[in-house]
């Protein structure tokens, strides 16, 4: 594997090696010096044209842990602004000796053009609405750490899947892994290719929740929307939002997900966000540890 582009590039195989990575890995955060000399020489460019928090952030500290040199590069206050392109912005990059390309974009798609550009590994960390890989794969490694499997789990995705990459990424990779996904969201926010999804998908987020191991809620994203897609807050956050009333219909082992950024109050209340079964901030600390994983098994090699 050279690229990391779509959860839907990995076998079961592939899938599995990556997580195991990551638990191997994740020992490292553990200890009183958090490195390991494994990239040492190599270079990381972080190409970030879209904002993000998370993402950024963790794998600048997962390419650190490896050992590798890293050059964060955001479009704001960049020569983006004068006009240059994401190609040129790229092989400008690349002449500076970058081995991998971790790039988030608003356009579906950009990642897959980048790997046709430059020599090094290309990490798809977020391309508009089409995929986020990491994030899924960050997202089964909570599961199984939580629920000791993946094989048979019933996982709700709630909210706005038109938009979501998250969404995306997770039915392909979940559902390579052997879990069953249910997506739950209005009509309205429901790409119209879903049926050829390998899930289910329903509208009524309380029939789905009391046969579900895990919900994953999603923030509806505004910013990617010119039109009114429900008619009002509140009325989304009466019939697709998770609250304490609504946990408690839910299988008492089963977890609430988020990828965040977590609107609180709209898809997921502050109690449900601050519970114990809320893996929120278990999802970050996870993501480092997966990161180190892609990164150690995709620029590692000789
Ligand atoms: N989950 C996620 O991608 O978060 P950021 O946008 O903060 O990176």
């Amino acid at each position: 594997m050279r690229h990391l582009l779509s959860a839907g590039d990995l076998d079961r195989d592939e899938a599995t090696l990556i997580l195991d990575t990551a638990a191997e890995l994740a020992q490292v955060g553990d200890r009183a010096v958090k490195k390991l000399p494994t990239l040492r020489g190599r270079t990381v460019v972080n190409l970030f044209y879209e904002d993000s928090t998370r993402t950024r952030t963790s794998f600048e500290l997962a390419a650190k842990r490896l050992s590798a040199d890293v050059i964060n590069f955001s479009a704001k206050g960049s020569s983006v602004s004068k006009g240059e392109s994401l190609k040129d912005t790229a092989l400008t990059l690349q002449a500076m000796g970058a081995d991998g390309v971790v790039i988030r974009h608003s356009a579906s798609g950009a990642a897959h053009r980048l790997a046709g550009w430059v020599d090094g590994s290309v990490l798809n960390a977020g391309d508009g609405t089409h995929e986020h890989p990491t994030q899924a794969l960050l997202d089964a490694f909570t599961m199984r750490s939580r629920l000791g499997r993946l094989e048979g789990l019933r996982v709700a995705v709630v909210g706005d899947i038109l938009h979501s990459r998250v969404a995306r990424s997770n039915v392909l990779l979940l559902t390579t892994l052997g879990a069953h996904v249910t997506l739950v969201a209005p009509p309205t926010l429901l790409p119209v290719s879903v049926g050829t999804w390998p899930c289910e998908v329903s509208y009524d987020l309380d029939e789905v929740l009391p046969k579900t191991d895990v919900v994953m809620m999603l923030r509806v994203q505004a910013e990617r929307m010119r039109d009114s897609f429900f008619p009002s807050v509140r009325e989304y956050s009466r019939n697709y939002g998770l609250d304490g009333e609504r946990l408690e219909r839910m299988p008492s082992d089963a977890i609430v997900m988020h990828p965040g950024p977590m609107v609180r109050g709209m898809e997921i209340s502050a109690e449900v966000a601050d519970s114990p079964r809320c893996t929120v901030t278990e999802q970050v600390a996870n993501g480092v540890s997966l990161r180190m994983a892609v990164l150690y098994l995709l620029l590692g090699g000789s």
